[in-house]
């Protein structure tokens, strides 16, 4: 993948009360490939860089989406940077990074140089606009409750995939067919050429722009998502005739304060818990179908 674009976008976003390590990881979300605190006296601030191979409106608007659960959080600032710093050392900031007891994810040009792999997983992942890098906790969380989820042979559905790290883990781990879907059919692109590079053959995944599980039509063993609270709220009702009975569902992307209602959301559509887990100030889950469910493809 070439790089594009010469120059960086920036966004600077202010907060009033908030956690750092929350509003850092808020921007990550958004896409961004690298951040900086400001130095201001009562406020928090953060300058956020972003690639140019989309427009400043479009990174904008992402933002947006990932702020609106936070009214307290504004952006003050925006603008284009033609300082290549970031060009040079983009590539450095993403060092191999190991993930649960068998993966490991790393940037393709660390493939050669990264010898101590004992026994896990490889997941090559280049780090392009698409969210799924690795680095992100909530990726984390799903790929940690993923590696004791996937059974071997399990048909997977990898809901909101972004960079296709979960699915290409999901097949690492042994499933033998995912359909990986998004709503922003920009990283369609990303996850086929991520495909690749992990070398998987092109049928084992079947990649997808989608609202979360609209118009599938197989019945799946394991279903991942890590969106953030209010799509995956609207992903509940739909899962109990997707899912397999005793499948299981790993869901990501949610905070520590959105346990409870989650947890509350699951129970009505009949699923149980059966882990949980946090990572700074996310929450992860993996709940299993307990009710009704199909038996059958539909
Ligand atoms: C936080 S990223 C997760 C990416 C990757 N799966 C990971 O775990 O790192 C969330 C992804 O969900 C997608 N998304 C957001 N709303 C969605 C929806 N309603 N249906 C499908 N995908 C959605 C976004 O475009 C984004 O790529």
């Amino acid at each position: 993948m070439e790089e594009k674009g010469s120059f960086w976008w920036y966004v600077t976003i202010e907060s009033k009360g908030m956690e750092e390590e929350t509003l850092i990881s808020l921007v990550d979300l958004s896409g961004s490939m690298g951040s900086e605190l400001l130095d201001t006296q009562d406020k928090l601030a953060v300058k956020a860089y972003y690639r140019s191979s989309h427009a400043l409106e479009y990174w904008i608007s992402k933002i947006n989406e990932v702020l609106e659960p936070w009214p307290t959080l504004r952006i003050i600032d925006a603008g284009k940077i033609e300082n290549e710093r970031w060009h040079t050392v983009w590539k450095e900031a993403f060092p191999p990074i190991e993930v649960g007891k068998a993966l490991v994810v790393m940037a393709p040009w660390h493939k050669d140089s990264f010898e101590d792999r004992k026994g896990k997983s490889v997941l090559l992942v280049y780090p392009g606009t698409a969210f799924g890098t690795g680095y992100h906790e909530s990726t984390q969380i799903a790929l940690e409750l993923l590696e004791k989820s996937v059974n071997q042979g399990d048909v997977v559905a990898d809901v909101g995939t972004g960079s296709g790290i979960l699915a290409i883990a999901a097949v690492k781990l042994g499933a033998k067919k995912v359909f990986a879907r998004d709503l922003d059919p920009a990283v369609l692109e990303e996850v086929e050429s991520n495909l690749k590079l992990n070398e998987i053959p092109e049928d084992l995944v079947e990649v997808e722009q989608g609202n979360l599980l609209d118009g599938l039509h197989e019945l799946v063993d394991l279903v991942t998502a890590n969106i953030i609270f209010d799509p995956l709220i609207k992903l509940l009702p739909s899962l109990p005739s997707k899912l397999k009975k005793g499948g299981r569902a790993v869901f990501s992307g949610l905070v520590k304060k959105e346990r409870d209602p989650f947890i509350s959301a699951l129970q009505e559509i009949g699923f149980k818990v059966l882990e949980e887990t946090t990572k700074g100030d996310w929450w992860g889950v993996v709940a299993q179908n307990t009710s009704g469910g199909q038996s059958e493809n539909r």
